[in-house]
């Protein structure tokens, strides 16, 4: 089995990708890395320790760093709740996080699966960079990186030309953008082009098992703002990250190309600026997923939830 890491800011989308990798039987979640971002650190570490339990999977979680690298940015607390997962006021989990910290953590499990770990950021990239700026040689341990963020065509959706990741911390989105050779990239507009209706997706979360309850109540919030908002799809960012992750021969389209960030700008800091035609001779550095097959990314989705 493949070992899977995942830096995660949990977050509702998070959530549902975190409940696809623990019921994959071609990988082993190995550890969760969090991040601040949809909310701030206190909320998303103890999110994701409530998920781990809710799902019966004690996987180690570690908390990373509660600021990004430099700027202060707002977070998304009024997509997932002030919490995160829908202010449900669940009990408190049962488990505490590890006393290590995030970016150590990911440097020790790259040593420990070295060539072999995937890595899957579904978060800000704050953890991924302290990691990179404490070792350099950390790409040449990572068998593949996968990350949601980005807006190739400049639709963003925090900004008119970010997406909400990216701009939390550009700076750390820079350096990992810049420090790994390929990154297997999923941005906001592969999402909006993989929705699905929200009365499929409630048939799913109807389902008899604890992740699905769960599940519908931490989302609750955030699927009657999405409805109000964006019509009638329903859209999970980091899920279908997470597809392209465990199952990438359901990708059905791909463009290489080379990408950064833009770190200044009036209008477009945290944009990811896509040299879609090679006019600056930069190598290709990203890997964007452009279609998947939507049938795949729905039954995986479905399962997730079902499974107990
Ligand atoms: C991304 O931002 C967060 O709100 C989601 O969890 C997802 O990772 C989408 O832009
Ligand atoms: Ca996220």
């Amino acid at each position: 089995r493949i070992p899977l890491l995942i830096d995660t800011d949990p977050g509702v989308d998070d959530a549902l990708a975190l409940l696809m990798a623990f019921d994959d039987p071609r990988h082993d979640v190995v550890g969760l890395t969090i991040a601040a971002g949809n909310v701030g650190l206190q909320h998303t570490v103890r999110n994701a320790l409530k998920l781990c339990e809710v799902a019966g999977h004690p996987v180690p979680v570690f908390a990373g760093t509660q600021e990004p690298l430099l700027h202060p940015a707002r977070d998304a607390g009024y997509v997932h709740g002030l919490d995160g997962f829908g202010d449900i006021a669940y009990d408190a989990p049962t488990r505490a996080a590890e006393a290590e910290h995030a970016a150590l953590a990911i440097l020790r499990l790259s040593h420990a699966h070295a060539g072999k770990l995937l890595l899957v950021a579904l978060g800000p990239l704050t953890n991924l960079a302290l990691a990179l700026k404490l070792d350099p040689t950390l790409p040449s341990r990572i068998a593949r990186l996968v990350v949601m963020g980005g807006a190739v065509t400049a639709h963003g959706n925090i900004t008119a030309a970010a997406e909400f990741n990216i701009a939390f911390d550009p700076e750390a989105a820079h350096i990992v953008f810049n420090a790994f050779p390929r990154t297997d990239l999923v941005d906001w507009e592969a999402v909006m082009a993989h929705g699905f209706p929200h009365d499929r997706f409630e048939r799913w979360l109807q389902a008899d098992s604890p992740r699905a309850r769960f599940y519908d109540a931490i989302s609750r919030r955030t699927r009657d703002w999405a409805a109000d908002r964006r019509g009638e799809d329903w859209h999970s960012a980091d899920a279908l990250a997470m597809a392209h992750a465990l199952a990438p021969e359901g990708a059905l389209e791909i463009a290489e190309r080379p990408m950064t960030v833009e770190l200044a700008g009036r209008h477009t800091r945290g944009a990811t600026v896509v040299d879609w035609r090679r006019e600056e001779g930069r190598p290709d550095n990203v890997a964007i997923l452009l279609r998947y097959e939507q049938a795949a990314f729905e039954a995986r989705l479905a399962s997730a939830l079902a499974a107990r």
